[in-house]
């Protein structure tokens, strides 16, 4: 538990110093940061699944619209409908609101893994929205049962 918060706290201070230097802050544009990323480790040799959350505190809504990984030579998005899963170009994230990417939701494939991701490691990964510019994430590596609300 106590480790997991830490964590969080270290990038969110990398993402906030990051986030200056990209795009402004004024009222009508978005402002995006990126919390609680993590992967579980892959049990597949060539996929694994990503899980983040996205917010924006701005006043216009934005799109992601693509994901890369240094990791891996795809990363799809997959939103969860009635328990199947549909890939999606795209995904809305309205002003002032989240977009998030949990378990038994929509998620994030990394496909056609170049290595195998261990728990302890993190992965580089690379978020491109509509509008605003792209942001960098850290990704830490968890246990393949992993639970981000127990913290393990
Ligand atoms: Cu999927």
């Amino acid at each position: 538990m106590r480790r997991a918060v830490l964590t969080t706290a270290a990038l969110t201070g990398a993402l906030a110093l990051a986030g200056c230097s990209g795009s402004g802050s004024g009222s009508g544009k978005a402002d995006l940061s990126v919390s609680s990323p993590y992967m579980p480790q892959p049990v597949s040799a060539d996929m694994a699944a990503g899980f983040l959350t996205i917010t924006n505190k701005g006043g216009a809504k934005d799109e992601l619209t693509s994901i890369t990984s240094d990791v891996a030579g795809q990363v799809t998005l997959h939103g969860t409908v009635g328990g199947a899963m549909t890939e999606k170009t795209s995904f809305a994230i309205p002003a002032h609101g989240r977009l998030v990417f949990e378990s038994g939701g929509n998620h994030l494939m990394f496909e056609k893994l170049k290595h195998k991701p261990k728990q302890g490691q993190t992965v580089t990964v690379k978020l491109t929205f509509a509008r605003s510019g792209p942001l960098t994430v850290e990704m830490p590596v968890k246990s393949a049962t992993y639970n981000p609300t127990t913290g393990h």
